[in-house]
């Protein structure tokens, strides 16, 4: 866990309704940008490891591509099956256009 603050990717740089893949300590985070707010999540899916980021957005949810479970983008809580297994949503942050993410797990 670190506790220091990462620039993650120009906000600019992340679509409406979509998102960015960035590095933290090796994992792979999906940003996304829901109508200019910025929230960060794990980019696989609690069910069996699909790619969230390689699937879509719909109603707030990052709708994974593998067999179709829904995660609310902005706290990573599972809200379809056949996940069942919330994913982590990290603290994000905008400064001077950039977005910044935190690692906060234990
Ligand atoms: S891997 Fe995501 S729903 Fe199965």
């Amino acid at each position: 866990m670190s506790s220091d603050w990462i620039s993650a990717v120009r906000a600019a740089d992340i679509p409406d309704n979509g998102c960015v893949i960035c590095d933290l300590d090796d994992e792979d985070i999906a940003i996304y940008n829901l109508g200019g707010e910025y929230f960060a999540i794990e980019d696989r899916c609690s069910h069996d490891g699909g790619d969230l980021a390689s699937g879509w957005v719909e109603a707030g949810c990052a709708v994974c591509p593998r067999h179709g479970a829904r995660f609310d983008i902005r706290t990573g809580r599972v809200v379809a099956p056949p996940a069942y297994e919330d994913i982590h949503a990290f603290p994000v942050r905008l400064v001077d256009g950039m977005v910044q993410i935190r690692d906060d797990r234990d």
